[in-house]
């Protein structure tokens, strides 16, 4: 599907809080949060001939006419003067930030009883996901209350230390009481902390934990139980073929992160699939995910040249996605980049006629045809049978009898002749004259 027109519309986060205002310099180029302007160059870069759109909050688009109205606040506007206009922003938005600060005082040695009773709930709450976050995290608290306090998360349980004597923590959040308070005594959620960036976080060894990050952002038993049935239910016997430049796979359709259809959504390397839904990695060889504790992608290295031997996959577009070689994408400097568009077997890229050779091994008559079939066949049969009594029956009486006959009585019993009895002429095959005499 060729798009009219594409546009960058979630725009970067802003922080006008002096205490994370640091953050604003991950807006630069090759930054965390692209801007608008970065998002559509990297975007006309990527879709040549693409219609790309840039568009500031209050601009209006009008669709039939293609024709953008921008907003006049934006008229001296300019991307580059990024750090100005925040700085700007932010003076104008103060009061509102102080009063939102206010709404969070420093919290009280309550904490810390609160913290563990806390993690003592969510420990309550899925054995599925401690089963897989299994590991220790240390929660480094300055501020008003101080501390190293240690969650134990394991398949057994939930302990808390506030002592901190974990030896060897995966992973560790440093931050403010002041911010980590409104979640423990549950104001805010997990993930308003985490969106706020009022934190630093390390993790040893590398591994990004989803189950963690997905247990403490739901924090409750419903959702997690809904996860965790759905991931323990899900089952797909639907493959696709990745192209490498080792040589063809084929893998499970969806990841096994969280779903995403990787026929569409992925990149492959030499060896290495991500999937764009979350940019987990899966070695190809072996299926294991190589950035985050995540199950295993199933996946089959094929022979080179060769394909399934069954393609029924049909995408609500029609495109038979077993034989659907995705993007080929090429690693550079760590990073996948698009390199190639392969053809994809039903689009236009590729003659239906390949697409059904490629889908399956022949064609074969439906059942109905099958029956029609046997039925003439008869017919025909009822018809011609008569035709071929009525030439024996004309045969036998012009002749004394087919050849096979007059044959059999020249070698039978009592009511046959020796062939020495015949007389010469009879024995000629070339006339009624010799059959006659024998009569
Ligand atoms: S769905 Fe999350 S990484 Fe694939």
């Amino acid at each position: 599907m060729q798009p009219e027109l594409a546009v960058p519309f979630a725009g970067p986060m802003c922080f006008l809080d002096p205490e994370i205002q640091q953050h604003n310099r991950w807006l630069k180029a090759p930054g965390l949060f692209p801007d608008q302007k970065q998002a559509a160059e990297a975007l006309s870069a990527r879709l040549p001939g693409q219609k790309v759109g840039l568009w500031l909050p209050g601009d209006e688009y009008e669709p039939l006419s293609g024709r953008q109205v921008a907003d006049p606040h934006w008229h001296d506007f300019d991307f580059a003067d990024t750090d100005e206009y925040l700085d700007t922003y932010a003076a104008a938005r103060r009061g509102d930030i102080e009063a939102v600060r206010a709404a969070f005082p420093e919290p009280g040695s309550d904490l810390r009883d609160a913290f563990v009773e806390h993690f003592r709930r969510l420990g309550e709450m899925s054995p599925y996901f401690l089963d897989r976050i299994d590991m220790t995290v240390r929660f480094e608290l300055t501020g008003e209350v101080e501390g190293r306090w240690d969650v134990d998360l394991r398949p057994d349980g939930v302990r808390v230390d506030l002592g901190g004597r974990a030896r060897q923590p995966d992973y560790g959040f440093r931050m403010d009481s002041r911010w980590l308070a409104p979640v423990i005594f549950g104001q805010i959620g997990w993930e308003d902390l985490f969106l706020s960036l009022r934190f630093s976080a390390w993790r040893d060894p590398d591994i990004y934990n989803d189950y963690l990050i997905g247990f403490l952002k739901h924090a409750e038993p419903q959702a997690l139980q809904a996860i965790a049935t759905y991931e323990q239910n899900r089952s797909s016997d639907e493959r696709i073929v990745v192209d490498t430049p080792s040589g063809p796979y084929e893998i499970a359709r969806y990841c096994p992160h969280a779903g995403e259809d990787l026929a569409i959504g992925s990149a492959v390397g030499d060896g290495v699939i991500r999937c764009l839904g979350h940019n987990l990695e899966f070695d190809l060889a072996t299926g294991a995910c190589l950035n985050a504790r995540c199950d295993p992608l199933v996946t089959r290295r094929l022979a080179a040249g060769s394909r399934p031997r069954r393609a029924p996959l049909t995408t609500p577009g029609g495109v038979g996605c077993c034989s659907c070689p995705i993007a080929t994408m090429e690693r550079r400097s760590g990073v996948l980049a698009p390199a190639e568009r392969q053809a994809i077997p039903g689009t236009r890229d590729e003659t239906p006629a390949a697409v059904l050779a490629a889908a399956a091994p022949g064609v074969a008559p439906t059942r109905a045809r099958r029956l029609l079939d046997i039925a003439v066949a008869i017919v025909v049969l009822g018809l011609v049978w008569p035709v071929f009594l009525a030439l024996a029956l004309a045969t036998r009486r012009s002749t004394g009898g087919s050849a096979i006959y007059r044959q059999l009585r020249v070698r039978g019993g009592r009511n046959s002749v020796h062939a020495a009895e015949i007389p010469q002429h009879a024995s000629r095959k070339d006339g009624a004259g010799g059959d006659r005499s024998r009569r």
